[in-house]
């Protein structure tokens, strides 16, 4: 996007004769994925730097070992869309939460751990980026890499968001790709579906800008003696992205298929699936249903977004439920039988199995549907 010189790492002068400031973005050292963008000034210019806040959660003591259900709609406090982060649950790997942005950011934020993923449940509105502007509308994945400057600025109107936080990078399954990177005919998605920004307003002047970074468990903030969206230009393969979840195209067969069918991205130790409306299993005897199933290490939550989700009673919409490892989960009493017969589901929901235990976030008590563990009774 925008202008870059012809040849990377040679001079790029501006009109006046100086030079714009390369910085090379990349993942994993430098072997990972990587763009390079040309800015108005020095990216490391600040004026100030500050400590901000503690950010760790406090997590409950040992409970007993039960499937949870926590109402997550019942947090209503309306934030900007970082500061208001209400965490549920988390392990080394990953913090699950959930914000409501309405209020426009006043200042800039990068995470600096790792790549976030923003699940847009409601709510429309636009995300400034140092690689451009993205639009977001419900049903979409915003995908914002490690160290990316941005702030969220939604349209009026209610508005939710799933936030999940790591400390590792955000990409699509290694199996629905081809030796080049590209996206194979199996792929529940292509590259159709993926939107990176598009536009890029470039910021040049010199006042006070204040962007806040979240690192190790902390939050801190810098202030730049310039804007921090001055890139001119920008070309790679990192990038901020939008995939929406009416996009990908389940696959269904003629007997029951297991969750890695939904499996959308992955991270470091965890996955993101999508359970998306679609036809039901084509089998004349077949249970439409999920068997019950233990699972294998990994917790499985579940954020339950709209529809009838069709093996579950007592759920609501923003519910998020924990199935922890160890012990067996599956439909409840009546949901098998209700499934047979039936042509298809209108359910939307996304999950994330995680391969390390999570912990319970201790406000997500406030929360708890705290009967659940018995409703299979
Ligand atoms: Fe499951």
């Amino acid at each position: 996007m925008g202008d870059i010189p012809r040849k990377r790492h040679t001079m790029y002068k501006k009109e006046d004769g100086t030079l714009y400031r390369e910085q090379v973005m990349g993942t994993k050292g430098f072997s990972g994925i990587q763009s390079i963008l040309y800015h108005h000034y020095p990216p490391t210019s600040i004026v100030k730097s500050e400590l901000l806040k503690d950010c760790s959660v406090h997590y409950e003591g040992q409970a007993d070992l039960a499937h949870r259900h926590f109402y997550s709609h019942q947090y209503t406090e309306k934030t900007d869309a970082v500061m208001g982060r209400h965490y549920l649950l988390g392990n080394e790997d990953v913090l699950i939460g959930v914000v409501n942005p309405t209020e426009p950011m006043d200042f800039f934020y990068r995470n600096g751990d790792g790549d976030e993923v923003l699940f847009v449940h409601y709510g429309t509105g636009k995300v400034e980026t140092m690689f451009g502007t993205l639009t977001y509308k419900p049903g979409d994945y915003i995908v914002i890499p490690i160290g990316t400057i941005y702030r969220v600025v939604p349209s009026e109107g209610d508005a939710k968001f799933l936030v999940i936080e790591t400390n590792s990078w955000i990409s699509t399954p290694k199996r629905y790709r081809n030796a080049h990177g590209q996206l194979l005919e199996h792929s529940p998605f292509c590259e159709r579906d993926f939107h990176g920004p598009e536009t890029l307003e470039t910021h040049d002047d010199q006042n006070e800008y204040e962007v806040r970074t979240k690192s190790r468990g902390f939050m801190h903030a810098h202030t730049f003696n310039h804007h921090p969206l001055d890139v001119v230009g920008w070309d790679g393969y990192l990038f901020p992205y939008i995939f929406n979840v009416d996009d990908f195209e389940p696959i269904t067969g003629r007997i029951h298929m297991p969750p890695p069918i939904h499996q959308t991205f992955e991270g470091n130790n965890f996955v993101i699936c999508s359970f998306v409306p679609r036809m039901y299993d084509y089998h004349p005897e077949a249970i439409p249903a999920p068997y019950f199933h233990s699972n294998v290490n990994s917790d499985e939550v579940l954020y339950y977004v709209k529809g009838n989700f069709m093996s579950r009673k007592g759920i609501s919409e923003g519910s998020m439920t924990l199935h922890p490892s160890g012990i067996p989960h599956g439909p409840h009493p009546g949901k098998i039988e209700a499934s047979i017969g039936k042509k298809e589901t209108l359910e939307l929901a996304v999950m994330i199995d995680t391969f390390r235990p999570l912990r319970v976030v201790k406000q997500a008590q406030n929360y708890e549907d705290v009967e659940y563990k018995y409703s299979w009774k």
